[in-house]
């Protein structure tokens, strides 16, 4: 879908939106800031995408740090928020607790605009950082109003220009989740092949489907990564076949995955992604020339290639 933003009065801005041969003009309460292009519109190419498994382990958080970091470094202006109270995205990065002011913490239960929670980590690439009191915030959601959607609002509250917002989500389907899953258009799906692979996978695809229904009709799954890929054993070809077949079935259903595919690109189990946190760096600052850095580098460009 091309979209575009066009100013036609003072302070309002609408969505021009082309959806095959149909036309239509929408307000638009986006959270990107204009740009001019060569038509005299506002070209909005931004994408929003969670990294979503409740379970733990398969490389949400690896992914989203080294793919945010490889859309930067081909001048993508990338957001990654950090949504797991865990804050391993942002160890990863360097911003613990004691070196930030502002945390996602803030925006979900203080009305903090997301425009005033970014850290810039590297060139074009900013992160919104988790804290422990992360943890409570699901407790705490549960009272206020818009508990489900408070990301969205304070993604919107105030413009952030951006090309890739990232979210790393946490192991769990709680309120922290659907709020990722109610701000976002995309959501991929890391995955180990390994024979539990699919276990909890009808509980994951239940919550992309309430959330479509009751909080973000645009919301779809777009795509499975397979992560920590060992090509030799039969098991991964067997657990791809299955994935494969279960998406294959559901291509005429009007479910959020109806559309998703498995990504060609397979992130290979590397150590060199293992030891990356520890120094505080993206595979591409530690360890420029290994698996994990080509896998992540094709990944990003398989992902800009996507519709
Ligand atoms: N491709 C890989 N090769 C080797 N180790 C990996 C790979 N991907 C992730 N890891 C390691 O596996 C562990 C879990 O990955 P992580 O990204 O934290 O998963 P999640 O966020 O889903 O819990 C981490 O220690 C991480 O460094
Ligand atoms: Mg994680």
């Amino acid at each position: 879908m091309m979209e575009y933003v066009k100013r036609l009065k003072k302070g309002v801005r609408y969505l021009f939106c082309m959806q095959g041969q149909k036309r239509y003009l929408t307000p638009f309460r986006g959270a990107g800031v204009s740009r001019i292009t060569r038509i005299g519109y506002t070209a909005i190419t931004m994408r929003t995408i969670a990294l979503f498994n409740q379970k733990g382990g398969v490389g949400k958080t690896t992914t989203t740090v080294n793919l945010g970091a490889a859309l930067a470094a081909v001048g993508k202006k990338t957001i990654l928020i950090d949504m797991d109270p865990q804050a391993n995205l942002s160890f990863h990065l360097g911003l613990e607790a004691d070196k930030v002011k502002h945390s996602i913490y803030d925006v979900l239960c203080q009305e903090l605009p997301l425009a005033d929670a970014l850290y810039p980590v590297a060139d074009k690439l900013w992160v919104v950082p988790a804290t422990p009191d992360l943890a409570g915030a699901e407790v705490e959601l549960v009272n206020l109003p818009d508990r489900e959607s408070r990301l969205r609002k304070m993604a919107t509250a105030k413009p952030v220009d951006y090309d890739f917002l990232l979210i790393d989500c946490p192991p769990s389907l709680g309120l922290l989740t659907v709020n990722a899953l109610c701000l976002v258009t995309e959501v991929i799906i890391p995955l180990q092949a390994h024979f539990l692979a699919l276990q909890g996978m009808a509980r994951l695809l239940e919550t992309c489907s309430m959330v479509r229904e009751r909080l973000n009709s645009a919301l779809r799954i777009s795509a499975i990564l397979f992560c920590q890929y060992e090509s030799a054993p039969r098991l991964t070809g067997e657990v791809t076949e299955e994935v494969e077949k279960f998406l294959g079935e559901s291509r005429e259903s009007n479910q959020p995955w109806s559309t998703a595919v498995v990504l060609e690109t397979h992130i290979r189990r590397n150590i060199k992604l293992a030891e990356a946190p520890s120094f505080n760096k993206s595979i591409f600052e530690y360890a420029p020339n290994c698996a994990g850095a080509a896998d992540y580098q094709v990944l990003a460009e398989e992902i800009l290639q996507m519709k």
